[in-house]
């Protein structure tokens, strides 16, 4: 742990911290000082994250939370302002995605299209929701929202995916415009195509690897910390004058 950092003193909540970018994203602000509270649906791998982060000498504290729950979103936040009195720090990262063969968009179950939306669109509004209020009664802070390449692009077969991470886009704007005046900065990652569990059953598959990399400038697939290297600076001061950014982590393929 880095006391000396920036980020020593300030309180930081992620979301999804249990594997992928919020693993990575949680572990950076750890280990640059900061308290961190880890939330995620899965308790067994959240659990052993903060403890290997207390292990190396972090504070660290899981929080099981499904974020599609308006009220475990309630009590994640009340935990915090309880334990700690502040929050200085939120990333609303935590999301599912489509399957290696989604169904048509004619032919896709409402369950899955309900499901879709609420833990990768409504999830991240009832964090907002939840942090705001704590947010400004410490005076401000910074939020990170998990967008996506396909919050500004689409393929086919992935609406529900498309629909909640342009809403995940115009939620980020919205924040922005709305708390910036009251010192709250709101700002995105669209991350291009990370190796996290999210991404394991298309990238195990050669030709979509293949098809995919050929599609990225830089030639490679993310690692997850090339994300998180993104979030933690868009919470620093260096990005002090950043508000309303959807910062695209991509190798390019947006080009
Ligand atoms: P991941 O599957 O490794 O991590 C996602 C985490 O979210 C998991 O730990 C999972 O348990 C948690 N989660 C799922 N549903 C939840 C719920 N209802 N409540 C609380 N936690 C829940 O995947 P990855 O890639 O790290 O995903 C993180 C974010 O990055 C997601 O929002 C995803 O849409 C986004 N993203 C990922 C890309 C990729 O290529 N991996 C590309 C673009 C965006």
């Amino acid at each position: 742990m880095n006391r000396q950092s920036e980020f020593a003193e300030k309180i930081a909540l992620v979301t999804g911290a249990a594997s992928g970018i919020g693993k990575a994203s949680v572990s950076s602000f750890a280990r640059q000082g900061a308290t961190v509270i880890l939330a995620d649906i899965n308790a067994e791998d959240g659990e052993r994250v903060a403890s290997d982060l207390r292990a190396e000498g972090n504070d660290a504290v899981f929080v099981r939370t499904d974020v599609s729950e308006p009220d475990q979103c309630s009590a994640l936040v009340d935990f915090i302002k309880t334990k700690y009195g502040r929050l200085d720090i939120a990333c609303n990262n935590a999301g599912i995605a489509d399957g290696i063969a989604p169904p048509a968009t004619h032919e896709l179950p409402l369950d899955v299209w309900r499901r879709m939306i609420d833990v990768d669109l409504s999830g991240v509004f009832y964090c907002l929701q939840a942090e705001l209020p704590l947010l400004l009664a410490t005076g401000g802070g910074a939020i990170v929202n998990t967008a996506s390449l396909q919050s500004f692009i689409t393929f086919p077969r992935t609406t529900a995916y498309t629909a909640a991470k342009h809403g995940v886009l115009g939620l980020t704007k919205a924040i922005a415009k709305e708390y910036g005046p009251q010192g709250i900065r709101c700002n995105a990652v669209a991350p291009g195509v990370v190796n996290t569990g999210l991404t394991r059953e298309i990238l195990s598959n050669d030709t979509w690897r293949a098809a995919l990399e050929e599609k990225i400038p830089l030639g490679r697939t993310a690692a997850p910390e090339d994300v998180a290297r993104v979030m933690t600076w868009l919470c620093s001061e260096g990005a002090q004058y950043v508000n309303g950014a959807c910062v695209p982590v991509d190798g390019g393929f947006l080009t």
